[in-house]
């Protein structure tokens, strides 16, 4: 296993180039197997989560050509059915979406429960729900959901929460169900839209992704097609709360200004400096930060994917700022991290208290899970000496070459093997 080793407190200038969103890939990849043809599928980031699903897609018999460092054709005329192997499934969360490929392709599927980031019971009640009103028994035993239908039917959907994975994972088996879906309480996520817009491409007939009702046609089949995915939303935000945490002037690129507003207005509110142009967005740092508070929401509001960094953000604002998660049941457990760097946290339930320090200290620190390992490689770029971020598999499946693109913007972190 690898670590990150950071000395920490140089600033960040330069540009940075955002990858395609790893939650659309690991959605629309899947998605490839209903497809009776060729895929070609531009700006897939090149991280782990994506390894793996390629791995199972080839599992089913699909054959995967590389193009470039970012282009894949996925050809799914002949498939195999089968079980989705244990091994593979267990790797991430993502894999639930298999259930709703497989589905839409043979009117069955067995995967095993999805494995994925630790931060509390992670439930798929609500994809379960879906399919049975789709038609389709479902089944979990010993672990392995199995699901199978004579023939989709569409239905109406009333999602109890909003989720994105159930909204993205019912879309998608109903794009191959007699007659039309209506998902009501749907996810507005930039990747619901991504995923919906990806189907469409290849023939699919669905309306509405983006707002809280989307309405699918069922079709008999997909057809061959190119399509290219969305900037990282997640990856941006990244960026820009980097850029505010370290201080310096960076410029984001390739990403959609819209999708980052929730963040944009966030930044400015502590007195980042924040410029949007078309496809890019600016991002400095010239003063002492100024407290805030942050509360997560489904989107449009504060993604809970940047909740650890915006914690981290406000570790050195000056005064006292409250962070709030209201999307996930457990996720501050990289708090203790941060305090063993000198940030003054206190949790409460569902928020987190922050008294501002002037500087973290470097120190060894665990990633804890994605999102929170991002946070941590933060931490170590404004803290004063040395720090070293263990357990950074967690990073590698979802950031492209995190250190490259630091390091790009002068800050100085080293990948070696962690023993
Ligand atoms: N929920 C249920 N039942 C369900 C589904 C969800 O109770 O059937 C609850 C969850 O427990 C959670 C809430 O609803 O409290 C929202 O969960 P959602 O289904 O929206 O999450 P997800 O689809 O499993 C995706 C991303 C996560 C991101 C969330 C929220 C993927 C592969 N994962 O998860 O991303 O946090 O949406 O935006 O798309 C990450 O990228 O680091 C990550 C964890």
């Amino acid at each position: 296993m690898d670590k990150f080793v950071i000395t920490g407190c140089n600033k960040l200038y330069g540009s940075v180039d955002i990858s395609g969103a790893k939650n659309s890939a690991v959605a629309i990849l899947p998605a490839a197997l209903m497809v009776s043809g060729i895929c070609r599928i531009e700006n897939v980031p090149d991280i782990q989560d994506v390894r793996v699903i390629f791995e199972l897609i080839k599992h089913f018999g699909a054959k995967i050509a590389k193009i470039d460092a970012h282009t894949y054709d996925i050809d799914s005329t002949n498939l195999t059915y089968d079980a989705a192997p244990y091994e593979l499934a267990c790797k991430l969360r993502a894999s639930y979406y298999f259930i709703g490929a497989l589905l839409g392709r043979f009117n069955k599927a067995e995967v095993p429960m999805p494995g994925g980031c630790n931060f509390g019971v992670r439930p798929i009640d609500q994809h379960i729900k879906g399919f049975k009103l789709l038609g389709a028994d479902v089944d979990l035993n010993h672990g392995v959901i199995s699901a199978h239908a004579d023939s989709l039917k569409g239905g109406n959907v009333f999602l109890d929460m909003v989720s994105v994975g159930a909204t993205i994972n019912i879309m998608i088996s109903a794009t191959r169900a007699e007659g039309i879906t209506v998902i009501e309480n749907a996810a507005k996520e930039p990747h619901v839209v991504d995923v919906a817009n990806f189907l469409n491409s290849m023939g699919a007939n669905i309306r509405g992704a983006g707002t809280d009702v989307i309405k699918i046609k069922g079709v008999q089949e997909l057809h061959s097609g190119t399509y290219s995915i969305i900037p990282d939303q997640i990856e941006a935000g990244t960026f820009m709360i980097a850029a505010s945490c370290v201080g310096g002037d960076v410029v984001i690129k390739n990403i959609i200004p819209r999708h980052l507003e929730p963040i944009t207005a966030k930044l400015l509110e502590t007195g980042t400096e924040v410029e949007e142009f078309d496809d890019s967005i600016r991002v400095r740092r010239l003063s002492t930060l100024t407290s805030t508070n942050v509360k997560t929401l489904v989107y449009p509001g504060f993604p809970t994917d940047l909740q650890p960094l915006a914690t981290t953000l406000l570790t050195i604002a000056e005064g006292n700022s409250k962070v709030t998660e209201s999307v996930w049941e457990n996720r501050f457990q990289y708090i203790d991290e941060l305090r063993r760097m000198g940030a003054d946290i206190n949790v409460e339930g569902k928020t987190a208290n922050i008294k501002g320090v002037e500087q973290l200290m470097g120190t060894h620190v665990e990633a804890t899970d994605l999102r929170a390992g991002a946070a941590l490689v933060i931490a170590g770029l404004m803290a004063k000496g040395v720090t070293e971020v263990h357990n950074i598999i967690y990073i590698d499946r979802g950031y492209e070459s995190i250190e490259s693109k630091f390091n790009g913007l002068g800050a100085n972190i080293v990948r070696m093997t962690d023993n």
